[in-house]
């Protein structure tokens, strides 16, 4: 049977992962899940809800948890990693800082984007080098943000890895709904970077859909995305909403300057969902959860596990090496685009040539991304400045700097080198 682990089991929205396995067996038969986690009070009410939620569904599986990685991982087919280094405190660091300086703060664009990256590839590397000992055969399914850069440095160390991000499937299934057909009948042309992407075509039987979901559900789209009708209208394409913090990156930061941040809110909610975790009656994933940004991720990740260790060949949208899809990017890019999944991993498939209006984005941030990593696998001041100063939203040395020293002073105890 296939083993499964997933770290960060701990997490609030492992229950929707969960529920996910229990209606997808058919797709998945998952028959050992060990749930790993540092938290053990979490991940004893998560991991309780989880046995509950596949004894409600009669899932026969079963499902252990322990906070020891290398026990954990032993035998797995796959491993999914989820994990939140310095939780929603870190994260409400990263919302926050880069606003004084009149930058959008976000958990995995810009500055705060950054801050995360440093903090947490050296922990996924560890983890994935620790899983390889043990299981060299064993893929890895990242969730973990940045989603792009963890990508690339996992596969750049010669991982087994997949990125993935429920963005493009969020979409297929609102696309679905508005159309009223099924999901699996919607291919999109999903092209960019993972949280910088565009749809570009929607396929329902071969045909584009695109114009006609524009022209009769332009507003209810719009509105989704909190962009203005006309913006989508004039590009005749659909921006993922996190292109809002480009497009209109100086309005997003008057917004966020007057609420709390996305971290405060998310952490209000994580405090009553362990609340209700920790109910024995409780056997099946609450409605709050669906208050959080990850819906449809359970399905995603189901989806392209079972295409990995199942060999099936099929399209789904992922990260992955870019290997002259885009030719103007580095074959060791990662970027987040429609791919066949099977037992040798995710190639993508080809690409039209992307506008330049796309591609100057897609190239500008791919040049972050790089030394983004660069700075997160040797450290160093001025590799976080050079990254800072090469983001599209910061640019200037002014800024670059500023933003060096909030980055640096706010994530001391998580850089090993700072
Ligand atoms: C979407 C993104 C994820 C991100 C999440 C945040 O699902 O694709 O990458 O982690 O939103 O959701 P949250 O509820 O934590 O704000
Ligand atoms: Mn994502």
């Amino acid at each position: 049977g296939i083993k499964l682990a997933v770290v960060g089991g701990g997490s609030t929205y492992t229950p929707e992962l969960i529920d996910g396995f229990a209606r997808l067996r058919d797709v998945l038969p998952v028959a050992e899940l060990v749930l790993i986690d540092p938290a053990a009070d979490r991940l004893e009410l998560v991991g309780g809800l989880a046995r509950r939620i596949f004894a409600r569904q009669g899932h026969p599986g079963r499902i252990s948890w322990t906070g020891d990685l290398d026990a954990g991982v032993d035998g797995a087919d796959a491993v999914l990693l989820q994990l939140r280094v310095g939780g929603q405190a870190a994260r409400n660091q990263d919302e926050t800082w880069p606003l004084e300086c009149g930058c959008v703060g976000q958990e995995t664009t810009g500055a705060g984007g950054l801050a995360k990256a440093l903090r947490t590839v050296p922990v996924v590397l560890d983890i994935a080098e620790r899983v390889r000992r043990r299981n060299p055969d064993a893929w890895i399914v990242d969730f973990t943000n940045p989603v792009g850069i963890v990508t690339r440095a996992l596969l750049t160390a010669g991982h087994k890895a997949v990125g993935l991000c429920n963005v493009a499937i969020g979409f297929q299934r609102r696309f679905a709904r508005l159309l009223d057909v099924a999901p699996d009948d919607i291919q999109l042309e999903h092209v960019g970077l993972n949280h910088l992407t565009w749809e570009r075509a929607v396929r329902v039987g071969g045909e584009d859909v695109l114009p006609k979901l524009l022209a009769e559900h332009g507003d209810a789209l719009a509105a989704d995305l909190h962009m203005p009708r006309t913006l989508v209208e004039r590009l005749g394409v659909v921006p993922s909403y996190y292109l809002r913090y480009y497009y209109q990156h100086d309005e997003v930061v008057r917004e966020l300057r007057t609420k709390p941040s996305r971290a405060a809110e998310v952490a209000a909610m994580e405090k009553e969902l362990l609340r209700m975790y920790g109910d024995p009656a409780l056997d099946e994933k609450p409605e709050l959860l669906g208050k959080r940004g990850g819906a449809f991720y359970s399905e995603a990740a189901v989806a392209l596990t079972s295409s990995l260790l199942r060999d099936t060949g099929d399209v789904q949208v992922v990260n992955a090496l870019n290997n002259g899809t885009l030719p103007f990017l580095p074959d060791d890019a990662v970027i987040e685009v429609p791919a066949t999944v099977g037992a040798r991993g995710a190639v993508p498939v080809p690409v039209r040539p992307l506008e330049p209006l796309y591609a100057g984005l897609v190239a500008n941030v791919t040049a972050y991304e790089h030394l983004a990593l660069e700075a997160a696998l040797k450290g160093g001041r001025d590799r976080v400045f050079e990254a800072l100063l090469a983001h599209p939203l910061i640019g200037q040395i002014a800024y670059a700097d500023r933003l060096t020293d909030e980055l640096l002073a706010h994530n001391r105890e998580h850089l090993a080198w700072a």
